[in-house]
């Protein structure tokens, strides 16, 4: 949710921030601006709309200095607007501010700035930081950065410059992900909001912590605290190179990320699963078999396409281990009472690892006492840093804004602790234990098999073209798969599609059925076959049309479904790993049959950094 890319050196600055921004556009993309330093002066270029808009502009027009910072926003305070766009300069433009995150008190500083005869310009609550930051400038623009820092409450990543002090970028954290790349070439550094900014450049870097501050200039780079005292950090190396994060000749990082997701699983799986006896490698799991066994509840912290990959954890951790689970929202588990203690363990799921409300949640349940296991994909991520056990899934970079191949292999991490789990608790046998190693071991070919139906469900989303109204419904394993295939059609194609618990029709949504309506449910073999059944022949007789994902040894089903989506058999509580696919690809051709805008989709961004 919004970008930062700053950067100090001999290189063409405008290209280098630009370049950074375009592999942050997918973090917010309504309006975006540079500022750089030219001659003792900032120049500074702003436009509304995307980067190819600030290109444009810039085209012809660079202005050519040593050292720039750069914003890519998604509009919070204030509407997109070029006035609204960052980065903010102060009332003589002798200081310019990029930020993300929200300052809590910004209006009541306005109004004491104001007071003292400053004069705002746009209606963003950044702009109270590039006029704090002048009231306290004396020629020393760290003095100054700390000392306004003092008076904000709230979230930040900033970087500021000087015109009087050219060679200096100074940057702060708090609760908002920074990241610094210290130049591979001699002479350069850069600062950044996201690793995926700065990995054409260098991976060596330094992940900023909460309450530090950096000071960057093109020999060196400086780790303060943000009362001043020098912090030594260590080098992290980022694994991501510049390829990962490209189309790589594909029409969008969508359909790229839902392809990649075969090898995204094996990723996942690694070298977790050991030996004839199928021991589990869980390295960083940080959490004690003495601690998982007096485990008595789990809550899922997770938002959005997570959380029902947390649904899809909960299915199984119930099932096979007899374990409590409860799945909430995190906006909403954050001011739950009563939910954490000691006994339970928080398992926070994230692809960024930077979610706002996962992160709050995350805070409460560690007051409470609880422990945290986090499933993540970003490596240092503020989600992985505050948790006590840890499961990276190595799904590699996600750039659409769609979730695919994250969601999948947060199922599969999740089915990994739940087999384990199950072990240390002796809820599974040994054999139960090595047959569900088995299949999800198997999971990265069937998921290719999946892949092979793109084609077919191309063909149907043509077929529905029409259609403006869209039911998911799924039941026991699968209430998560229509939850997402819900949330994906939504999010990209921008159609009314509602997810439900196929049990929950005759409770209301079935008045929602008529021969304008598409139903598309996942009815895999397991408990609830039946049942999931007659939900479709409900369905059907209103006239509604069925497009059924199932197994592709069902010959029952056709009798059901206008449509069927087959997938390969696996154990029930593993096949929402194969049944999101068919459901992520129908989004996809649907959405792009409409000609939607689909890895970028309108109001909204990639990782949702503020509450
Ligand atoms: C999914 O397609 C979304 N764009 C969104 O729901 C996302 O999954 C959610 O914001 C959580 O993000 P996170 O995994 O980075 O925490």
């Amino acid at each position: 949710m919004c970008g930062i890319m700053a950067y100090i050196g001999g290189r063409d600055t405008v290209e280098v921030l630009l370049e950074g921004l375009r592999r942050l556009e997918y973090r917010g993309y309504d309006s975006a601006g540079v500022a750089v330093s030219v001659d003792g002066k900032i120049e500074l270029v702003r436009s509304k709309g995307k980067i190819a808009n600030l290109a444009a502009l810039l085209e012809g027009n660079k202005p050519e200095g040593r050292s720039g910072i750069a914003h890519t926003r998604w509009a919070t305070h204030g509407p997109p607007s070029t006035k609204n766009a960052h980065p903010h300069p102060d009332c003589e433009g002798h200081l310019a501010v990029v930020h993300n995150g929200i300052i809590e008190n910004y209006l009541e500083l306005r109004e004491q700035l104001e007071a003292e005869g400053h004069t705002f310009r746009s209606e963003t609550d950044t702009e109270t930081l590039a006029h704090l930051f002048e009231k306290y400038y004396d020629g020393d623009l760290e003095k100054a950065v700390r000392r306004g820092l003092k008076e904000v409450k709230g979230s930040y990543a900033v970087v500021a410059m000087s015109d009087r002090e050219p060679g200096l970028l100074v940057a702060a954290r708090q609760y908002s992900p920074l990241i610094v790349g210290l130049g591979e070439k001699k002479g350069e550094n850069f600062v950044a909001s996201d690793p995926s900014a700065i990995i054409a450049y260098t991976r060596q870097a330094y992940l900023i912590d909460n309450g530090e501050m950096v000071m960057l200039r093109a020999d060196g780079v400086q780790v303060k605290t943000l009362s001043g005292k020098p912090v030594k950090k260590p080098v992290f190396h980022i694994e991501w190179d510049a390829e990962m994060a490209e189309k790589g000749g594909h029409k969008h990082f969508m359909i790229k990320e839902i392809f990649e997701q075969p090898h995204a699983l094996r990723q996942t799986i690694g070298d977790r699963i050991v030996g004839r006896e199928m021991a589990l490698k869980l390295e960083g799991l940080g959490l004690s078999d003495g601690y998982l066994r007096r485990v008595k509840k789990i809550a899922v912290i997770a938002c959005g396409t997570a959380s029902y990959a947390g649904m899809a954890g909960q299915y199984a951790i119930e099932k096979v281990c007899g374990v409590p689970v409860i799945v909430d929202v995190a906006s909403e588990l954050q001011h739950r009472e009563c939910v954490f203690d000691k006994n339970t363990l928080g398992i926070a799921i994230s692809q960024s690892g930077e979610t706002a409300d996962t992160l709050q949640a995350m805070r409460m349940a560690h007051r409470q006492g609880a422990k945290l296991l986090a499933i993540t994909n970003a490596i240092g991520s503020s989600v992985a840093r505050e948790s006590d056990g840890l499961l990276y899934i190595h799904a590699g970079p996600e750039i659409g804004v769609a979730s695919t191949k994250a969601y999948t292999s947060q199922i599969l991490a999740m089915l990994l602790f739940c087999v384990h789990l199950g072990r240390v608790r002796e809820a599974v046998t040994p054999r139960v234990a090595r047959r569900l190693l088995r299949g999800i071991k198997q999971l990265p070919d069937l998921a290719e098999r999946t892949l092979e139906q793109a084609d077919h469900i191309k063909k149907l989303a043509k077929k529905h073209q029409h259609i403006m109204r869209y039911l998911y419904l799924g039941r026991g394993a699968h209430y998560c798969s229509a939850m997402e295939g819900a949330l994906k059609i939504k999010e990209i194609a921008y159609l009314d599609a509602e997810g439900y618990a196929a049990g929950e029709m005759k409770h209301g949504p079935l008045a929602l059925v008529t021969e304008e309506v598409a139903v598309l449910s996942a009815v895999v073999e397991g408990p609830q076959y039946e049942k999931a059944l007659g939900n479709l022949q409900e369905i059907r007789a209103r006239g509604g049309k069925v497009i059924a994902v199932a197994n592709e040894n069902d010959e029952e089903i056709a009798k059901y479904a206008d449509d069927v989506i087959p997938i390969p058999k696996t154990e029930e509580v593993l096949s929402p790993v194969l049944a999101g696919i068919p459901m992520q690809l129908y989004a996809y051709y649907v959405a792009d049959l409409w000609n939607r805008e689909i890895d970028q989709p309108r109001n909204l961004a990639k990782s949702v950094t503020v509450e």
